[in-house]
């Protein structure tokens, strides 16, 4: 939490931090009369319409409309969260921050399970180096893989046996339950003591994106199986929501405008080593949502390089749903007659699937002819051609009933490009060659689409969305902030069940305020940073502006927010869990399966209660 004395500090660092140098030595800038301009660091672009505006201390694009200030530069590029780029900035600044609060329970715990990973991750690089590692460095070696590779990715060896590194990190003073909490060992079935849990096996540490090793893959070194073994779930590292070589591809990310999603661990780590430096891999499991938006800071071109088989067709498909549904839907207002503003969601982002070669993985395309990736790259299908195409394979057109299925699952999809007429046009007519109907017939069935009964139940003035993107957070944030004072305790959303970052601070302000007294707005304004009470007061004056709402009806359109955000959550959450079920039944961890199953029981029921209420609003309604 802000407390309000770092205000000042917040000030005094503006005024220290030269805000165009900074961004200077990164962006080549020109002067352009009082402001500097130069191509934008968060967006790919030829002509420059990134400014950075000296006097007042912050930045704007005009492409794609990031801004912000030194804080906000700060947080973005290197990737941090506010307190973190506070304290970096305030010791380049030379200014003394206040006292940080006291450090709880709760952090000492996690920051306790950092440390047993990383020493873990001494322990195995130190056995890949010792006798103990030598099948695991004949191993690595068949694979390819360089030494210096092998240290930049921290690889290493769990030696064969049952104890070596309970042993090594007791002697480093860690507690049983520490290791145990960490996922690196396991209870023996009826009580008699833990074992290892990763054995003979190459060590793959995970990290986060600042690239604090979090959890393990670990490869089996022979046919054994499974042939991977994953760290289970721990209050560090959540499948879901990790990306191998996140750290490492961040850089790369940046420098080339696009981030490349693989599915293997072995694949990030040799592209890397072969200079293509925007690899992440996915951990197993089908995209998720969470993972998405780990990229999303970063870019908003994404390439999904998979399996040429069905089985990579269909895990694409179902990846490429999340991807659809995690980018920025950017809500646009559309005038109608009357007043009225009815929102448009579009999908903001370029998402390509890059399809491999029957049979091959990423790793040998590019042992075979490092070129042939580029030409992969650029072979690499807009998600909505390989959407059609996908959906065409499994239909055979010449018959009536598969031409109805087809212009039933694909019209839908074009409709989410309500919000760029010209492609939505394009993709029309060809879904009308297909099928061999008229175009105006199809205009007409979208149009229907569009006004389906999703639309009609939308509160007046929302967006349309179904599902709670960020903008559904947003509005309700705006709302919320807007009548903070009125508010019933029951509308406060949990920031958890919030997507948005910056939706979710100002909601975590909002709890801890309400723990301590009344909601009072001017205070909760004056704890946020102020980048980010420029953000809310912006979301706050939106809301305002919306069309005309009648008295007391805020109330109604904050409740229906309130839970749509929440059955987004719920849904999000399920899907996730869906999948890391899967996973744990594949790889027979019955205590981690139970676990997942239970707290998926839970969320079933939460999400039914949501739609319990959901449903008694359009009964009232109706009345
Ligand atoms: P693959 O089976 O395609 O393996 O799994 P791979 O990455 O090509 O493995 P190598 O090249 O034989 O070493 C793809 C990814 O799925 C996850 C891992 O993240 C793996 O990299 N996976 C696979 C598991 O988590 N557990 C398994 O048992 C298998
Ligand atoms: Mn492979």
């Amino acid at each position: 939490m802000i407390l309000p004395a770092l205000e000042g500090v917040i000030e005094q660092i503006k005024e220290r931090v030269d805000l165009a140098s900074l961004i200077g030595a990164q962006v080549t800038l020109k002067k352009s009369g009082r402001s500097l301009k130069g191509l934008c660091p968060f967006h790919s672009e030829k002509t420059p319409s990134f400014y950075v505006f000296p006097d007042k201390g912050n930045y704007h694009c005009f492409g794609c409309g990031a801004n912000g200030d030194v804080f906000t530069y700060v947080m973005r590029t290197q990737n941090l969260a506010f307190g973190d780029a506070l304290r970096l900035l305030a010791q380049q600044a030379g200014v003394a921050l206040p006292e940080r609060r006291a450090e709880t329970a709760e952090d000492r715990a996690l920051e306790r399970l950092r440390e047993v990973n990383v020493a873990a991750a001494q322990f195995y690089q130190q056995q890949l180096r010792g006798e103990a590692g030598r099948l695991g460095r004949e191993y690595l070696e068949k694979r390819g893989l360089s030494q210096a590779t092998l240290e930049s990715f921290q690889i290493g060896v769990a030696p064969d046996g049952w104890d070596h590194l309970l042993r090594y990190l007791a002697e480093r003073g860690f507690s049983l339950d520490e290791i145990v909490h960490a996922g690196l060992a396991t209870a023996r079935e009826g009580g008699g003591g833990h074992y290892d849990r990763f054995r003979n096996r190459v060590m793959l540490p995970i990290s986060d994106a600042k690239g604090r090793v979090v959890g393990f893959g670990a490869r089996a070194l022979d046919d054994s199986l499974p042939k991977y073994l994953n760290s289970p779930q721990t209050p560090l590292f959540d499948k879901g929501g990790s990306l191998y070589a996140i750290d490492k591809a961040i850089p790369g990310i940046r420098e080339r405008g696009f981030a490349v999603i693989v599915e293997g661990y072995f694949d990030a780590v040799f592209l890397h080593q072969y200079g293509i430096n925007n690899i992440v891999a996915s951990l197993g499991t089908a995209l998720t949502e969470r993972q998405v938006s780990l990229l999303k800071r970063h870019t908003k071109k994404l390439v999904l390089a998979l399996d040429a088989d069905a089985a990579g067709a269909e895990a694409t498909r179902r990846g490429l749903e999340v991807a659809i549904e995690v980018f920025d839907r950017k809500v646009s207002p559309v005038p109608t007659g009357r007043g009225r503003v009815r929102y448009e969601e579009t999908v903001d982002a370029d998402i390509r699937i890059l399809q491999l070669p029957e049979g091959k993985d990423p790793d040998e395309v590019v042992k075979e002819d490092p070129a042939q990736w580029d030409q992969l790259l650029e072979g690499a299908q807009p998600v909505l051609d390989f959407y059609f195409a996908l959906t065409i394979a499994r239909l055979d057109l010449s018959q009536p009933g598969d031409k109805s299925k087809a212009v039933e699952q694909l019209l839908p999809v074009i409709r989410e490009l309500a919000g760029d007429k010209v492609r939505q046009w394009h993709y029309v007519q060809r879904l009308a060659n297909m099928v061999r109907v008229d175009e105006r017939v199809l205009l007409s069935r979208l149009e229907q689409l569009g006004r389906g009964p999703v639309r009609q139940q939308a509160p007046r003035g929302a967006p349309a969305a179904k599902r709670a993107g960020p903008n559904l957070e947003e509005y309700y944030l705006g709302l919320l902030l807007a009548n903070l004072e009125q508010v019933p305790v029951e509308l406060l959303l949990h920031p958890s069940d919030v997507t948005e970052a910056l939706v979710r601070e100002p909601l975590e302000v909002v709890r801890e305020m309400r723990a301590a007294g009344p909601l009072v707005l001017s205070r909760l304004l004056a704890e946020l940073d102020p980048a980010l009470r420029v953000y809310c007061t912006g979301l706050q004056e939106k809301a305002l502006a919306l069309p005309p709402l009648e008295e007391g009806d805020w109330l109604s359109v904050l409740e229906e927010l309130a839970l749509r955000v929440q059955e987004g959550s719920c849904r999000r959450a399920l899907r996730e869990y869906k999948y890391l079920i899967r996973e744990a039944e594949d790889s027979k961890e019955t205590a981690e399966l139970a676990d997942l199953l239970r707290t998926h029981g839970e969320v079933e029921l939460r999400l039914a209660s949501i739609q319990r209420l959901q449903a008694q609003r359009q009964e009232l309604r109706r009345h």
